[in-house]
């Protein structure tokens, strides 16, 4: 097989690449190592910044997204009893988030490559095993599909294969930098069939820990407590899990967490990774192949959304100029807006967790930074503006 873009891996920097791709009229295959129900299955973020929202709309798959998404203006910062919001068209010029889980996202792109005539091949169960020659004019992917060894020779080779693909360790150890930063806790997530006891989401830091209040639907929660690292979500009962939920999100005044049958529970580790640079001759790193961040702000969707469109700009740049400029640039511009979400989602998780470590004197100090975004119009704009989305360069 040949093509101008073999894009590895099928979440959604790997399909969104391929549709942004295929309308420039730039070829391109995509190879899934997962089956198509498990792709689909798959729990991830929810929160879509204004940027986001606007490319799906742009390329096509904004139709579903418009019609069940919930546009959410604000967030609600809960500590000490009290309730605070951030408000975000006042703070941001009018932009907005949209609640939409990444799981339907997958879903929609995927309906639209396969169901158009013509649309790039889309590959399930072909795993990428090697990445050849990616530093030289044609680089070539060795994979596995239908029990058969294959080759897919390309002009450029996308990693989209997230954190544990095969891309990032293709590029040789003597030309890369990783930065890491690990937490000491992790979040125990939770889907249930209740309708979200808050118009808004809430992020509650409370001395039991952090919590999170989320929706998917008007009837389906979202909910997270942090836990202690390597907690097994089996250790937790159902009526534990709201117990401790109800317990964090309390406030002085009346408000009551809706409770209903929990559907999943899961456990992720927190963690912080960057890895410098996001190019090496031919093959171009993007979402989590290249970067982690910890969820407290749901940046990690919107970072792999905005590599893929800076990726896709510079190819297309590079096809109707000859110039390779952009291609040249793209580690240098995807890198800076990735270590401002670094920032960010550090920043937000740090202020909104307990650490088992913690002194009163660090308790006090990050309940001095809430309080100051509480009370203060600059203080709240700037998480405003983080969480939105900073522009694009
Ligand atoms: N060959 C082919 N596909 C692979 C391989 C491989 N060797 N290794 C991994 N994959 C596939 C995975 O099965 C997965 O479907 O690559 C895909 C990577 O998708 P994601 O992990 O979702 O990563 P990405 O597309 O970068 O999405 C951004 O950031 O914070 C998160 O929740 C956010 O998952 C989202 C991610
Ligand atoms: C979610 O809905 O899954 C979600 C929302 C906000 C976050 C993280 C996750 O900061």
């Amino acid at each position: 097989m040949r093509t101008t873009v073999g894009i590895i891996g099928g979440g959604p920097a790997g399909l969104l690449l391929a549709r942004l791709l295929h309308r420039a009229g730039i070829g391109c295959v995509v190879l899934e190592s997962r089956d198509r129900a498990y792709v689909e299955r798959r729990q991830r973020a929810g929160i879509l910044e204004q940027g986001t929202v606007d490319v799906l709309r742009e390329c096509g798959a904004g139709g579903r997204l418009d019609r069940e998404g919930l546009p959410h203006q604000g967030i609600e910062l809960r500590f000490e009893g009290r309730g605070h919001r951030v408000d975000f068209p006042s703070a941001t010029g009018g932009k907005s988030v949209m609640v939409y889980a990444q799981t339907e996202i997958v879903k929609d792109l995927i309906a639209l490559q396969l169901e158009e005539p013509g649309g790039p091949p889309l590959l399930f169960e072909a795993e990428a095993l090697a990445i050849e020659k990616p530093d030289s004019a044609a680089p070539v992917i060795r994979f596995r599909h239908e029990g058969r060894e294959q080759t897919l020779s390309c002009d450029y080779v996308a990693g989209c294969d997230g954190f544990h693909g095969i891309a990032r360790r293709a590029i040789p150890a003597d030309r890369v930098r990783t930065f890491e930063h690990a937490y000491p806790y992790s979040w125990l997530g939770v889907l249930a069939d209740v309708a979200p006891s808050c118009e808004e989401l809430i992020y509650a830091r409370h001395r039991r820990g952090f919590a999170l209040h989320s929706m998917r639907s008007p009837h389906v929660s979202r909910l997270y407590l942090q836990v202690p690292g390597g907690t097994d979500p089996d250790d937790w009962s159902h009526e534990r899990i709201w117990d401790e939920l109800s317990t964090r999100f309390a406030l002085d005044g009346d408000w009551t967490l809706e409770r209903g049958p929990i559907t999943a529970t899961s456990v992720t580790p927190m963690r912080s990774f960057v890895q410098e640079p996001m190019r090496h001759g031919r093959l171009f790193l993007a979402g989590d192949a290249a970067h982690i961040v910890p969820p407290t702000g749901a940046k990690g969707l919107n970072l792999a959304v905005t590599d893929v469109i800076t990726m896709a700009r510079a190819l297309i740049h590079h096809q109707e100029t000859g110039s390779s400029e952009l291609l040249d640039g793209y580690s240098r511009t995807c890198l800076r807006r990735v270590w401002q979400a670094e920032r960010f989602s550090y920043f937000m998780t740090d202020t909104l967790h307990r650490r088992p470590d913690e002194t009163p004197f660090e308790d006090r100090e990050r309940i001095a930074r809430l309080e100051r975004i509480a009370s203060s119009p600059t203080a709240s704009a700037e998480l405003a503006e983080n969480y939105v989305g900073l522009p694009l360069s």
